[in-house]
């Protein structure tokens, strides 16, 4: 008979965050930098074997009709298009770009013409590459959407699972507003808290994930990011909500595919990143498979 286990040891019992765990810290962009790439900034080896596909895509897939990677990511992106309503020898704007594959992929099969932003170097190195290696034209920059300027003006600006990182995101909309030409289109997809109350009582588990992201922004309630659209003189047109199922899809081959590559991801990033990066993942399973979160693309037109 095993002897059951009555209480964890004091040490162990969860306390609640630290107060420089709480989210929406407020940095120096330097730090800020410094904290994203953290992560960002691992070997993209590491990544693209975990998120697989020919466009590496480190954000919920959508796998309505999609058995495999490239797939999903591609009815993903063909969702992005629809509701940015792309039309050939548009410009369009992607904060937060990652590697670049998302642009790539609009641009190469919508016709259009972008921009992508993001902070590592790494990643806009290899976005850039990837840009020139399908010759499509699209820049990507090493930049905070803060210090972006731009005296064109785009005809669509989008983000996939990037505003999370974003601690000022009513600024962020007055950004993209200034950068829109008359009419044009901002999309954001990202996951939300259910309740506000969930975001001010982190789990131990959000703060791991958090910790992972370099402590940067959080999570908020749709109800205050849509408050944010409208306080920016948006209309809000949709609100695409994406059923959680795809994300426990999505999680599971990024599960499945690190186990895949176990022996070689180990050596690149070292055992404990390994284990750290793998509990991150299936803590991320868990919470799609919960009714804390959900998962929604907002569409809105500039007034
Ligand atoms: C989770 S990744 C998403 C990447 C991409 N959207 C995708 O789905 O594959 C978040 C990206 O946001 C970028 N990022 C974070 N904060 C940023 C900021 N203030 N300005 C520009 N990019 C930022 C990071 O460098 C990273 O490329």
């Amino acid at each position: 008979m095993t002897t059951p286990i009555k209480h964890l040891p004091a040490s162990r019992e969860w306390a609640g965050p630290a107060p420089e765990q709480e989210l929406f810290q407020s940095y120096s962009k330097a730090e800020y930098k410094d904290r994203t790439n953290l992560h960002y900034e691992q070997p993209p080896e590491f990544f693209f074997s975990i998120l697989g596909g020919e466009w590496q895509i480190y954000s919920c897939n959508l796998w309505e009709r999609a058995t495999d990677d490239t797939a999903s990511q591609e009815e993903k992106m063909d969702l992005f298009a629809r509701l940015l309503d792309l039309k050939p020898g548009m410009r369009i704007l992607d904060v937060g770009c990652g590697w670049g594959g998302p642009l790539v992929y609009l641009c190469k099969t919508y016709g259009v013409t972008g921009v992508g932003l993001n902070l590592s170097p790494t990643q806009r190195q290899v976005a850039q590459q990837r840009a020139a290696d399908y010759g499509v034209d699209a820049q990507i920059y090493e930049c905070n959407w803060e210090d972006f300027r731009d005296d064109q003006g785009f005809d669509a600006v989008y983000t996939d699972e990037a505003i999370v990182h974003f601690t000022n995101l009513g600024e962020f909309f007055g950004k993209v507003h200034a950068l829109l030409r008359p009419g044009g289109r901002m999309v954001n997809k990202e996951c939300h808290f259910t309740s506000r109350r969930y975001n001010q009582h982190l789990t131990r588990a959000n703060v791991h994930n958090y910790e992972i992201f370099g402590l940067t922004g959080g999570y908020r309630t749709l109800a205050d990011e849509l408050t944010l659209v409208d306080q920016n003189n948006f209309e809000v047109q949709t609100i695409h909500q994406i059923d959680l199922e795809h994300y426990r899809r999505t999680a599971d081959s990024w599960l499945r595919n690190m186990y895949q590559h176990r022996e070689r991801l180990q050596q690149i990033v070292g055992a404990k990143y390994y284990r750290q990066f793998r509990a991150y993942l299936k803590l991320v399973r868990r919470t799609f498979s919960g009714t804390k979160m959900t998962l929604d693309m907002v569409v809105a037109h500039k007034i």
